[in-house]
């Protein structure tokens, strides 16, 4: 769009009814603060700039904003009176002279760039005041959208409407867009003669009006426009948009036997052919390359799982594992800031960290790299084709050599040369016919037990 845009973002709320120790425009859905989610959105918007009003929290608000690429204003509204007030503390942006001005609340993270592009066309279409609305399922406490033969006459909300009014279901999504060189001058005209005693934004449509100017509504799905106020509306929040992100994961090639149990992060990234079973977790910064399988109930965070690696059932991916192709990490393995060679194997009951795992390695069951000596995090290495028997620790800084074998049970603290093969534990001593020896002692200290016990 040739049109320029700037986007004033509203996240100055109080949040009270979140019983949060920080503003709810902060709290997470799919791992990803609501803002960003508004952001993006405008970003899809093709939105030139944004002025983020801000009141609670305003400088987490403001530095997790700033982490988009758009260009970022900041303006303080100090005093909640009201959505219009709110606008006008970005006057000074407004006034920069912008083509549109749209006005998006940051507690709404399910907008996508399509009802914002709409509502820009409808201003570029020759309307004054273009407003998102939706079709309410259950309209209270939303604002009415007063219409007639398609234009918009006015948004009533709730606590100002008629019986009338109120039975109208089709509602304000509490987003606009507004013709920029008229923006101020309107903003500037609202009142606050109302039930609440706030300056509403919503009355920029009857404004318009008045001035012979012309306003609409364009509708999009309630889902897009759901706000967040409180806990519960946060979860709701949360399973629409893990519903919509699998829905697109699934379309690009990815199997889900039971999508519903499966947790996705906004970065989640899949190639084709991906397997994913039942119960697991994505937490943020995940990429599953082509054909790789998750069984189920594993749990992965900033980790890269290379092409056609097997993960789980019950395996731990945390941040910095890196999973090359054909690599497996089977059940009850822990895995943190650790390469996994191509075709290398750690299948059970295994921890590994900050350690480099060579091609065709096979680590046994129980096999525990101690990475941690109370004070610094050292490095394992384990070359090539090593096979580490199981239930061995590995105390770091270590390096196991390529091709080695460490027998089972070992307490390796000095480096294995390449084919070599180490033993660290106690040699075992077998004594002919012990056994019996043991038995007759056992007995006889039961049988003196019993007859203590009689007396
Ligand atoms: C608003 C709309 C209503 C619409 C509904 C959709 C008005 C007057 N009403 O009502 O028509 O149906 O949204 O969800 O606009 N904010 C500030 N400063 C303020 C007041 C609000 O930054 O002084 C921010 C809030 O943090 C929030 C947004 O503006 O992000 C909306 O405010 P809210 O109080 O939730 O408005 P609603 O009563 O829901
Ligand atoms: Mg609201």
């Amino acid at each position: 769009m040739a049109r320029t845009c700037l986007a004033v973002v509203l996240a100055a709320g109080e949040s009270t009814r979140m019983k949060s120790s920080m503003s709810k425009v902060l709290h997470p859905v799919g791992n990803r603060p609501m803002i960003s989610h508004v952001m993006a959105a405008l970003e899809g918007a093709g939105v030139d700039a944004v002025a983020l009003v801000v009141g609670r929290d305003a400088q987490a608000v403001e530095d997790t904003a700033r982490k988009h690429a758009l260009p970022l204003s900041v303006y303080e509204q100090t005093q909640r009176l009201g959505t219009g007030h709110a606008v006008l503390a970005a006057r000074q942006a407004i006034a920069e002279g912008y083509d549109d001005v749209l006005v998006v609340f940051g507690d709404t993270p399910l907008i996508t760039g399509a009802p914002l592009t709409a509502a820009r066309e409808g201003l570029a279409a020759g309307h004054d005041v273009v407003v998102i609305g939706f079709q309410a399922a259950n309209p209270h406490g939303y604002g009415r959208l007063i219409t007639e033969n398609g234009a918009l006459l006015a948004i009533r909300e709730e606590k100002d409407a008629s019986s009338d009014e109120r039975a109208i279901t089709y509602c304000n999504g509490g987003l606009m867009a507004v013709r920029g060189d008229k923006a101020l001058d309107l903003l500037n005209r609202i009142g606050n003669g109302n039930a609440k005693g706030e300056y509403y934004l919503t009355d920029l449509v009857e404004i318009v009006v008045a001035l012979g100017g012309s306003a609409i509504a364009v509708e999009a799905p309630e889902q897009e426009l759901m706000g967040c106020n409180t806990r519960a509306e946060l979860a709701v929040i949360e399973r629409i948009w893990q519903e919509r992100r699998r829905h697109d994961v699934m379309l690009s090639g990815v199997s889900m036997i039971a999508p519903e149990t499966v947790f996705l992060s906004y970065d989640t990234q899949f190639e084709q052919d991906v397997v994913i079973e039942p119960h697991v977790v994505f937490g943020p910064g995940v990429s599953v390359a082509a054909g790789a399988v998750i069984h189920s109930f594993s749990h992965i965070e900033g980790a890269t799982i290379g092409p056609k690696a097997e993960i789980g059932p019950y395996a731990r991916l945390r941040p910095g594992a890196k999973l090359a192709a054909k690599s497996k990490v089977g059940n009850f393995c822990e895995v943190k800031k650790s390469e996994v060679g191509v075709g290398a194997k750690i299948n059970h009951l295994s921890y590994i960290g900050d350690t480099f795992i060579g091609a065709g390695a096979n680590i046994g069951a129980g096999t525990i790299t101690c990475n941690y000596d109370g004070i610094n995090k050292h490095i394992t290495r384990i070359g090539d084709n090593a096979f580490v028997g199981s239930n061995s620790s590995l105390v770091a800084p270590v390096t196991i050599g390529a091709s080695s074998l460490i027998a089972s049970g070992s307490v390796i603290t000095q480096d294995v040369p390449d084919n070599a093969t180490a033993f660290a534990r106690s040699r075992q001593e077998n004594k002919p016919g012990h056994a019996e020896v043991v038995r007759a002692r056992n007995a006889a200290f039961k049988a003196a037990k019993l007859k203590a016990d009689e007396a």
